[in-house]
This record gives C-alpha cells, structure tokens and sequence, in this order.
C-alpha cells in the first residue's frame, strides 16, 4: 500500500505538537516538512530548530524537501535538527549528484526532487544514487495549489525509465494529492503521498478521521 506523509506546513501551528502526536498515533507512515529560503520558491516555511523541537514527539521518519538554493551549503543543519530523509530539487544545485552522494554518505535518505517542468530525463545519471523522487505536482512554494495535469504523464514515463534500469526508486507525489487525484497518480507509479489540504488538512474531520477516511480509500 501506498505509503501516507502529512505535509505538516499545513497543520495547525498553532498545535503542532498535539497534531504531530495525533498523526503519529492515527498510523501516518513519514512526515513530510517543507523548507523554504524565499528565493527558490517565494515563501518561508520550517526550519531546523522547529525540525528539532518536533523530533522529540515522534519517531516516523521526517523527510524534509529542501526548497532552496545550494541546499548542499545546509545539509549538516538538516542532518543535526533529525532529518531521516532529505530531498533537494534539482534545478537548485550545480553539484546533484554530489550534494545527493553526501546525505547517502551520512545515512541518511536521498531524494530529489523536480518542478513540474522539469523532464525526468534530468535526472537520469542519478538515478544508481537516489532512494527516492519527488515528482512536484503542483509548482512549489504555497499549499493548496490546482495539480498540474501533464504529471500523470510524467509519472508514467518515470515509473517505465525506473523499471528499465532495474532500480529499487520509491516515487512521491506533492502537491494537491487528494481524493481526485489520487487513483491515477496511484496507477502511474507513485508510492509516497504528500498529504496536505487537499486530503488530510482543511477537512471537515478530525486528523484521526481524516487519516482513516484516506487509509481507506487507498487500500
Ligand atoms: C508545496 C509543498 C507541498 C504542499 C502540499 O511546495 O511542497 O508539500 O504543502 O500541500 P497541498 O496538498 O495543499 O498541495
Ligand atoms: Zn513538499
């Protein structure tokens, strides 16, 4: 079964640790955090020392999706405040492959990530180093964004390259992952949802609730 990561930007902040306890207890599989430097996308999101407050309330991975410029200069502050998993995109860095090999070499996770623009071809001589791809499904910066509709394409084109090279890659989706849009990016490959308010925030349900009602319908 899929797996189900809350993008905690778009929990309450006002409660994030009660929301990260109730997550955690209601079976979420990794959270999923947002970093944001204002330049590669045009907002601020979670830092490291938030990062580093919320480690002590759970034990499922926290991937963290850098959305930033050079993200291989902050690597060891993301490593330090508890990260298991980070992604970089690859149209931040002149050096993928090596800011990639370094968050392997320190026993982490490697993800990367691309906006939906971005061809999948890009990052074909990564592929032997990375444990994951994020396929943006919306352009990143802001939650509740309209999926882009040329990804379930992409997805599929992705998942047939990943198959052709014999790589073990999980495939996650972010960015309007919800109720319409989960069945097909679920056929197309993807394996890791990015949830936010379009299926778990937002909703007229408790988080517990809401948990439930997508373990449900994805099952
Ligand atoms: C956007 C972030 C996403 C976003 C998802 O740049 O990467 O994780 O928070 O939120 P929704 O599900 O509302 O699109
Ligand atoms: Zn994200």
């Amino acid at each position: 079964m899929a797996l189900i990561g809350p993008s905690l930007m778009c929990a309450d902040m006002a409660n994030l640790q009660d929301s990260v306890l109730r997550l955690d207890q209601a079976g979420v599989d990794f959270f999923h955090i947002d970093v944001m430097d204002g330049k590669f996308v045009p907002n601020f999101t979670l830092g490291p020392d938030l990062i580093k407050r919320i480690r002590e309330f759970t034990n499922k991975p926290f991937d963290v999706h850098l959305m930033v410029e050079k993200p291989e200069d902050y690597l060891n502050l993301f490593i330090e405040s508890g990260a298991d998993m980070i992604s970089v995109h690859a149209e931040a860095t002149y050096h993928l492959q090596r800011t990639l090999q370094t968050i392997k070499d320190q026993g982490l996770k490697a993800g990367v990530a691309i906006n939906p623009a971005t061809p999948i071809h890009d990052i074909e001589y990564v592929l032997d180093v990375v444990n994951y791809i994020t396929v943006m499904t919306v352009n990143p910066g802001f939650a509740g964004q309209k999926f882009v509709p040329l990804m379930n394409g992409k997805l599929r084109d992705l998942t047939s390259l990943i198959n052709e090279c014999g790589y073990k890659i999980d495939i996650q989706v972010d960015g309007n992952i919800g109720y319409e849009t989960i069945p097909n990016v679920l056929k197309n490959g993807a394996n890791m949802l990015v949830c936010g308010t379009s299926s778990l925030f937002k909703q007229d349900l408790s988080l517990e609730g809401a948990v439930a009602k997508l373990k449900g319908f994805i099952q």
